[in-house]
C-alpha cells in the first residue's frame, strides 16, 4: 500500500488530511500546483465544446500525442511520432498496462530501492523478478555491471530514481539504453521526475536510435514536472507495434483519457511554455534540494541523494526507524515516507531500509523553511 499506508496512519494520529492547510506533507509525491519563480502562468480554464464532450480515442487525442512526441525530438533529438506515443489516465496507469502485457518468460530486474507502487504490481501481476543491489553498500548507485546477464529481462527503472534522486545520465544512460535495446531484452525508464534534473532534465530518448526496433518504454506524465497531478495524463513513448497493443487495450479496459484533460495538458506543451517550465522547474527544485539538503545534514541526517527528483533520501541519526520518527513528527502535523516501504523486498523495519527516511520537498513553498526545519529539529 506504500504511501496510503502512511497517509491512513496520519489521518487517524492527526485527524487531519495530509496536504490539508497546517498540515506538513513530506511524505508526499506532488509537485507545487502554483507556478514557481521565472516559470510560466498555470491557466484557469479551458474551452470545452460540443466535440471535446464525445468519448476520446483510445490512445489520446492526436493534438496531444503530436504535441508529447514533438517535445521529445525538440529537446532530446528523439526520433519519434505520434504514433509511438499511447496516452494514460497518469504514469501508473502506464507502468501497470505494461508490465500487464509482458511476455510469460520474460522476468522483471527491478532495483532493490524503488517506487513502492512497482512492488505492489509485481506482487498483484504476479511477476517473477530479480533485485539489483541498491542499498547503503553501493550508496544507492548500481552500476550497469551489477545487472543481470543474458536474455529476457526486462528492466524496470524510474529515472531519476523515487525514492533516492539518483539520476542515470551522459555515457551511463547511453550503456544502459544501448544494453536493454538488444534483442531479448526491454526496459521501462518511468521519467516521471524527468524536469527535477540538476544541472538540466534528462531522457533516455536522447539515446534511443530507432525506438521500433526496440523493447523500451520511456513513460513520461503530467503529473511532476507540469505542475498537474490532478489532471491525471501520462503517456508511454514505444515502438509502434507496443503502441497498437495499448490502443486495444484501452478499447477494452480504460475507454480513453478525459478529452478535458487532454486539453489542457495540450496546451502545456506549447513549445515556447514548456522551454520556460522546465528550465524554471529544475532551477527552483534545485535550489530547494540543496538547502534542505544542507538543513537535513546539520542535524546529524545521512544523505544519499542524487541530483534528481525532489526527494532527500536520508539515514536518520541515533539508530530511529523510519516509522519511529513519523510518531514523533504525527505531533506536529508532519510524516515522512518510511524508507522500509521502498525496499523491493519489504523486508521491514529489520532490513536494510529501516532507518532510512524519503523526505520530500515537492510541495512546499519557499516560505515553509524555516519552520519545516524547526520541527525537524525537535523531532531528532
Ligand atoms: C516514480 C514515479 N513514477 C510514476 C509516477 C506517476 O504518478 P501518476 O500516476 O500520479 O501520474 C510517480 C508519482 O508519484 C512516481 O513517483
Amino acid at each position: 500500500m506504500g504511501v496510503y499506508e502512511t497517509l491512513f496512519r496520519f489521518a487517524s494520529a492527526t485527524h487531519a488530511y495530509m496536504g490539508d492547510a497546517g498540515t506538513h506533507p513530506w511524505a508526499q509525491g506532488f509537485p507545487l500546483t502554483t507556478p514557481v519563480p521565472g516559470g510560466p502562468p498555470l491557466p484557469d480554464s479551458i474551452a470545452i465544446g460540443a466535440a471535446d464532450r464525445m468519448y476520446p480515442k483510445a490512445d489520446g487525442q492526436v493534438p496531444l500525442r503530436e504535441a508529447i512526441a514533438r517535445y521529445y525530438r525538440d529537446h532530446y533529438g528523439a526520433r519519434v511520432t505520434a504514433e509511438n506515443v499511447a496516452v494514460f489516465a497518469g504514469g501508473r496507469p502506464a507502468i501497470f498496462a505494461i508490465l500487464a502485457f509482458l511476455l510469460e518468460d520474460w522476468t522483471v530486474a527491478v532495483e532493490e530501492t524503488e517506487y513502492t507502487p512497482y512492488f505492489d504490481l509485481l506482487k498483484v501481476l504476479r511477476r517473477p523478478h530479480v533485485l539489483i543491489q541498491s542499498n547503503g553498500t553501493n550508496r544507492f548507485r548500481p552500476s550497469l555491471d551489477e545487472h543481470p546477464p543474458g536474455e529476457c529481462w526486462f528492466l524496470l527503472k524510474s529515472n531519476p530514481c523515487n525514492p533516492t534522486g539518483v539520476t542515470m545520465a551522459g555515457e551511463d544512460l547511453r550503456k544502459l539504453v544501448a544494453a536493454y535495446s538488444a534483442p531479448g531484452r526491454g526496459a521501462l525508464i518511468d521519467e516521471a521526475y524527468e524536469f527535477f534534473g540538476d544541472p538540466e532534465p534528462v531522457s533516455a530518448l536522447s539515446y534511443v536510435d530507432d525506438i521500433d526496433r526496440t523493447n523500451l518504454f520511456v513513460v513520461g506524465a503530467a503529473t511532476k514536472g507540469l505542475q498537474v497531478p490532478g489532471m491525471r495524463v501520462g503517456w508511454v513513448v514505444a515502438a509502434k507495434a507496443h503502441i497498437e497493443l495499448f490502443r486495444n487495450y484501452s478499447s477494452f479496459a480504460m475507454g480513453g483519457v478525459s478529452r478535458a484533460s487532454q486539453l489542457y495538458v495540450t496546451g502545456l506543451l506549447e513549445p515556447a511554455r514548456v522551454k520556460q517550465a522546465r528550465s524554471a522547474i529544475a532551477a527552483f527544485y534545485t535550489g530547494q534540494r540543496r538547502r534542505y539538503g544542507e538543513a537535513l545534514r546539520g542535524l546529524g541526517f545521512e544523505l544519499f541523494t542524487g541530483d534528481g527528483g525532489f526527494y532527500h533520501w536520508a539515514r536518520l541519526p541515533k539508530g530511529l526507524s523510519g516509522d519511529a520518527f513519523n510518531e514523533r513528527l504525527f505531533a506536529h502535523k508532519a510524516a515522512i515516507l518510511p524508507g522500509r516501504l521502498c525496499d523491493m523486498a519489504r523486508r521491514g523495519d529489520q532490513g536494510p531500509l529501516g532507518g532510512m527516511i524519503r523526505f520530500s520537498f515537492g510541495p512546499l513553498s519557499p516560505e515553509s523553511f524555516e519552520q519545516d526545519v524547526a520541527i525537524l529539529a525537535r523531532c531528532v
